[in-house]
Order: structure tokens, then C-alpha cells, then sequence
């Protein structure tokens, strides 16, 4: 989702502040003269001292050396791994990729997905039953699941939908119909698709592998908040019901065949009258009393918390899927925390426990690691299906020793590291239903707003996009470490090495991959770390993963006006990296207006899956079309690997 449209402050009372800052300055001082010759000798940080503060400067400049050393444009060697062309910027309203690759639409929003599902109305005038059979707006996260060579079932996020678009009248005032349509377009598309002899793919809309999951669809709470008193609403006095997912961004999918989908932003479809009394943690997850953009709670009591203060319990957690039963129940996994998901990446550790990443993507909001209790079982695939039923929630505290980024993952556990009764937490379950009230509770450091995480492919690193953070330098969020500038509106991507490749351990080291930045309009910080370059800059990292070559691929989510500090920088666009060299090179730019999120590819990877979100032109169909959110595929005119 683009950044200004949902994520809203992290609502912190003044004494949780306090503790934070406290907790960040103490882990970066003891190391902080030590820093101070090791960082002198680059004079591009130097500007960002008067800036953002010595600490932020000393901590960024001795990382971003590390990092960087050998990286400069004018030394860079060609990377082994990266085999296009790198293109320029664009402004044009299409998407734009090297010579030699050609790219097709799969699927787009209000695409038929069933035999009996009716074709797209631009209109906005089309009714919440047809919304149930298309496919929803706003494509974000998607895996695919192989079937054979050329088939697969894809499941495909559908994050949030366009009222201006949506809606022949903009959404001004909604019917109780037009409320449920907005609710059908949110959740989850599950379609098979299939590709012929010349690389060319296109949904099945009569297979029975196909299905809509929206806020309407019924799934279960697992785990340790399932059934406790503060799932229990009117409708469901088990505490262990919900009906439907929504906001879901990023996604993961499990060794065991399963699909992951992450709640985001579900606290922008709560509101209620102004005389509703906000708690505090109603506040800390940014529930609102007159929410204006979606207007659900009118129509449809569920979402007035006034009413019904325990419903938003129920959302904020990823969801399990199983793509291959279309008459399966979705299972929303407590034992995995509540906050703003974005993704989750899911990596079996040697000894096959099974370690979860995820980021709540807020301004000052955290970094966590699931460790699952039991193990996975490569040999009996449904053994392994409650693995992210029971286990260990931890938060991430970046410090530093030396001139080396480190870090500890402190344990999320009732009983634990201040986590009792005394402290406002009565068991596990207020734990993990308040999670950002446990991580602040323990002093996790303040990030500049994760977004996707990705392992990889060799399991020996970890990677996350910080992807900017206005809010960087003011109170609780301190300059420093992974955060190094004040006001960050480019973003950077940190990395961590857990010791001797163990993904359970409670400790690990980080650098920064790179920092974004433009340097033809600053000298200072903001230029980015060595690997930018007039010829590769952007703003705003958001999605990544890595394919089966190793390869990086940023996907951004950022300003895209093409002026002033992000001058040079044109429409959302991808990137193609070399995590060792940190050579980096421009593979894709997308249509006016949008963001570029989803990231898949066929086993054989040639085939690469790339979701355009809310386009604001006339994407896909040019002309004066109206502009919808659509799945790309790009293949080689060669038929060759992507990207290679
Ligand atoms: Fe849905 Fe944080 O992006
Ligand atoms: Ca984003
Ligand atoms: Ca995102």
C-alpha cells in the first residue's frame, strides 16, 4: 500500500517513549568513540553529523563502509549473477524492461474468475455479488503452487480496494451492498493458471481449484489467543471465529504446500461515534473513532468498535491457507503475533525447526522471529500442518560492539522479560493480542518502517526493507544503528547473519545492504550508500525476494513525482541486485501511479510474476480506460531464465 494512505503514527504513551529512547541510546553509546575514527574517513556521511546527529552518522558511515567497500561505480565489476541490460527511469504509463523480455497481462482487478462470474463493468456500478466471483483490487503478495510443469494454483493478496475507482460515485455515501462489494474486492484470489507452448499464461476460470477468501469468509483463531476473553464477541462467544481477512499485503508460503497471507492495515476499517472512549491499546494500533475511508462500521456493525470492542482482536494475524482444498477453513495463527504484518518468511533451520520473519510495518513499529516448537517433517507433509500452531515469538534490539552492527531477539513469553501481570500483561494470550505493547514493553528498537523480508536462498542472511520513515529523529525514535538518518524519506535495506547459520539463536550481526538516497541532488547521507548511483537510484525499497539463482530483486513503493529530492527517480520501478558484490541495476519501471508489489516465479524461472497496484492512469488497457490493478507476467523473448 502506498506509503501516506494507511500507515498512521504508532500511538505510544509518553513513558513507553521514554523507555525506548532510553533502551536505544544506551546500546549505541558504549561503542560510540570507537566509531568515530572508522567513520571520518567518508566524507559523503559527514554532512548527515549536522543533520541527524552524531550518533546516526557514526553508526550509518562505519556500516555503510563496511558494506560498500569496493562498490563504487567507477570500480564496480560486473556481477556473475546479472545478465540484462539495466534500463533507465520512466514516466511513461506502461511498464518498461530490458531488451530482449516481453511482459503480458495475467489478471487484473474484476476479472472473472468462474465459469458463471461476470466480466468486468468499468462503470463502478457493478453489484457485491459480481465483486465475489472476480478477482479483488489492488493485487499485492503472491506463490505459486506447481501442479505440473505448466500448471500451477496461484493465490494472490488482494490488499485494499480504490473507492474513486470502485464506485461510480467515488464512494462518497455506501449502501449496505456497496459496503459488502468493497469487502468482497479485499482477501485472497486463488485461481489455477496454465501456460502454453509460447510462454503465455492465462487463468483457468473454470477450474475448481479457483476461490474468493474476503472479509466475509469464515476462518479460525489457533493458537494461544484462540478462545480467550478477548476474542469473545456477540457473534462468536467461543473467541475462536472470525469471519474474513482484510488489508492483506505480503504474503509467504510454507515448504508444506501451504499459502501465508499477512494482515496489514486492519485497523482502518474500525470506527465509531466520537463518544466511544479509544483504550490504549486501541490507540497504539491506530483505531480511530470517525474513520472516513472506508466507512464499514456504519453498514455493518462488526467494524463499530464501539460495539463491539473485541472484533479488531481478531485481525492483525497471518492466516494459513490451503490453496489445494478450496472447501478448507483459513486458519489465522496467534502464536505469531498481532501488529501490521507485511510479509513472512518462512525458513526450515537445519535441525528442521521452522523460523519465521516478519515485519509490522509502522513508523518506529518492529522487527520479529517466530521459532516454531516442533519440527518439520520433509516426509510427512501433514505432520507439519499445525507447525505455526505452537511456539516462540521474539522482537528484534539492534545495538552495536566495535565498529559491527549487532543484535539480540528478546523473548515474547508471559512470565519473561518484564511481561507479567504487574506490567499489564495477564498470559500469553494479552501478549500476542497486544504485541506491540510487549515489544515496547522489552525496548525493541524503532524501525524505519519493515516491509518485506527475505532469506536467502542459502539461509546464511536475512534482509529487510526499511522502507522510509518521516517520523526518523523525533521523540522515541532515535538516529542510530539500522536507522541512521533523521527525516527518511529514501529507506535502506538492513541484513542480519544469525551465528553458524543457527536461525533459533537469540543473537545476530547486521550491515546495511544499501541506503537509498539521490545523489544528484545531495552530498551528504541522503546521496546513499556507495552501490547508488545517478544510474540506479530509487526510493522507497518495499518488496523483495530472492529467485533460485541468488539473484535480489527490490520491488519499490515510493514517490514517484520525479521531483525535487526524488528528481531522477520517475515511476515505482524494480531492481535486480547481487547480494555479495552489491552491483545493482534497474530492471523494471511501472505505469504512472502505482507501486510495484508481488513478486513470483515458475519453477523453471522463466516465468516471472509482478503485481502493478493501484495504477493511476489508464494502465493495463491505455486509451481513456480506467486504470486497474493487474498481475503481470514477463518472460524472455529467448525463453530464457529471468534475469540471468
Ligand atoms: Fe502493504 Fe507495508 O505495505
Ligand atoms: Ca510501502
Ligand atoms: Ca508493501
Amino acid at each position: 500500500m502506498s506509503k501516506e494512505l494507511q500507515n498512521k503514527e504508532l500511538t505510544l504513551s509518553e513513558s513507553q517513549e521514554q523507555t525506548i529512547q532510553e533502551n536505544e541510546i544506551t546500546a549505541l553509546e558504549p561503542t560510540f568513540n570507537k566509531l568515530v575514527d572508522t567513520a571520518i574517513s567518508r566524507r559523503r556521511f559527514f554532512g548527515a553529523s549536522a543533520t541527524a546527529g552524531l550518533g546516526g552518522f557514526f553508526a550509518f558511515s562505519s556500516v555503510g563502509n563496511a558494506v560498500a567497500s569496493g562498490m563504487g561505480k567507477h570500480t564496480m565489476a560486473k556481477s556473475p549473477l546479472i545478465g540484462f541490460d539495466a534500463i533507465g527511469t520512466s514516466t511513461a504509463d506502461t511498464v518498461v524492461l530490458p531488451d530482449g523480455y516481453q511482459w503480458q497481462s495475467l489478471v487484473s482487478w474484476g476479472d472473472p474468475l468462474f465459469a458463471n462470474a461476470p466480466k468486468f463493468d468499468p462503470s463502478g456500478n457493478a453489484n457485491a455479488a459480481s465483486q465475489a466471483l472476480q478477482f479483488g483490487d489492488n493485487t499485492d503478495g503472491m506463490s505459486l503452487f506447481p501442479l505440473s510443469e505448466n500448471r500451477a494454483i496461484l493465490a494472490i493478496n488482494n490488499e485494499y480496494t480504490n473507492y474513486k475507482y470502485l464506485f461510480a460515485n467515488g464512494g462518497e455515501s455506501l449502501s449496505k451492498d456497496d459496503v459488502l462489494k468493497a469487502q468482497h474486492a479485499h482477501g485472497v484470489s486463488i485461481m489455477e493458471v496454465e501456460r502454453d507452448q509460447h510462454n503465455y499464461w492465462r487463468v483457468l476460470d473454470n477450474s475448481n481449484f479457483n476461490r474468493r477468501i474476503h472479509v466475509q469468509t469464515e476462518m479460525k483463531l489457533t493458537g494461544p489467543a484462540a478462545g480467550h476473553d478477548l476474542m469473545k464477541t456477540k457473534k462468536d462467544p467461543s473467541g475462536t471465529q472470525v469471519f474474513g481477512t482484510m488489508n492483506n499485503c505480503s504474503n509467504g508460503s510454507t515448504p508444506w504446500g501451504t499459502y501465508l497471507t499477512c494482515e496489514e492495515n486492519f485497523n482502518g476499517y474500525f470506527g465509531a461515534d466520537e463518544s466511544v472512549a479509544r483504550t490504549e491499546e486501541q490507540k497504539m494500533y491506530g483505531i480511530k473513532n470517525n474513520e472516513k475511508r472506508y466507512q464499514w462500521y456504519k453498514q455493518d456493525e462488526r467494524f463499530d468498535f464501539g460495539k463491539n470492542p473485541n472484533e479488531p482482536h481478531k485481525f492483525g494475524w497471518i492466516v494459513e491457507i490451503d490453496p489445494k482444498d478450496p472447501k478448507s477453513t483459513p486458519l489465522k495463527r496467534t502464536a505469531m503475533g498481532r501488529f501490521k504484518h507485511e510479509n513472512v518468511a518462512i525458513h526450515v533451520n537445519y535441525d528442521g525447526t521452522v523460523v519465521a520473519y516478519m515485519g509490522d510495518d509502522e513508523r518506529g513499529a518492529h522487527i520479529y522471529k517466530f521459532v516454531s516448537k516442533h519440527k518439520y517433517n520433509a516426509n510427512n507433509p501433514d505432520a507439519n500442518r499445525n507447525l505455526l500452531v505452537e511456539g516462540t515469538l521474539y522482537v528484534a534490539k539492534f545495538s552495536m560492539t566495535q565498529d559491527k552492527g549487532a543484535g539480540e531477539w528478546v523473548e515474547l513469553t508471559f512470565g519473561k522479560n518484564g511481561l507479567t501481570p504487574e506490567n499489564g500483561f495477564a498470559d500469553q494470550a494479552e501478549v500476542l493480542i497486544y504485541t506491540r505493547k510487549a515489544a515496547k514493553h522489552v525496548g525493541a528498537t524503532t524501525m524505519d518502517r519493515p516491509e518485506w523480508i527475505a532469506v536467502h536462498p542459502e539461509g546464511h542472511q536475512v534482509y529487510c526493507t526499511l522502507t522510509n520513515n518521516k517520523n526518523r529523529g523525533k521523540e522515541g525514535q532515535p538516529v542510530g544503528g539500522p536507522n541512521p538518518r533523521a527525516a527518511n524519506h529514501y529507506g535502506q535495506i538492513v541484513r542480519w547473519t544469525p551465528p553458524n547459520g543457527d536461525h533459533r539463536a537469540d543473537k545476530f550481526n547486521w550491515d546495511l545492504y544499501l541506503v537509498a538516497g539521490n545523489p544528484n541532488q545531495h552530498q551528504d547521507a541522503y546521496a546513499g550508500s556507495h552501490n547508488i548511483g545517478s544510474h540506479n537510484m530509487f526510493n522507497s525499497p518495499d518488496g523483495i525476494g530472492f529467485d533460485q539463482g541468488g539473484r535480489l530483486w527490490i520491488q519499490t513503493d515510493g514517490n514517484y513525482k520525479n521531483k525535487g529530492d526524488f528528481l531522477g527517480q520517475g515511476n515505482n520501478q524494480m531492481l535486480c541486485a547481487d547480494p555479495d558484490t552489491g552491483e545493482i541495476h534497474r530492471f523494471m519501471t511501472g505505469p504512472v501511479g502505482c507501486e510495484i508489489t508481488g513478486l513470483e516465479f515458475s519453477t523453471d524461472s522463466k516465468s516471472m510474476f509482478v503485481g502493478i497496484q493501484h495504477p493511476d492512469a489508464h494502465f493495463p488497457e491505455g486509451g481513456n480506460s480506467k486504470p486497474r490493478s493487474t498481475v503481470i507476467v514477463i518472460t524472455r523473448k529467448d525463453g530464457g531464465v529471468i534475469g540471468a
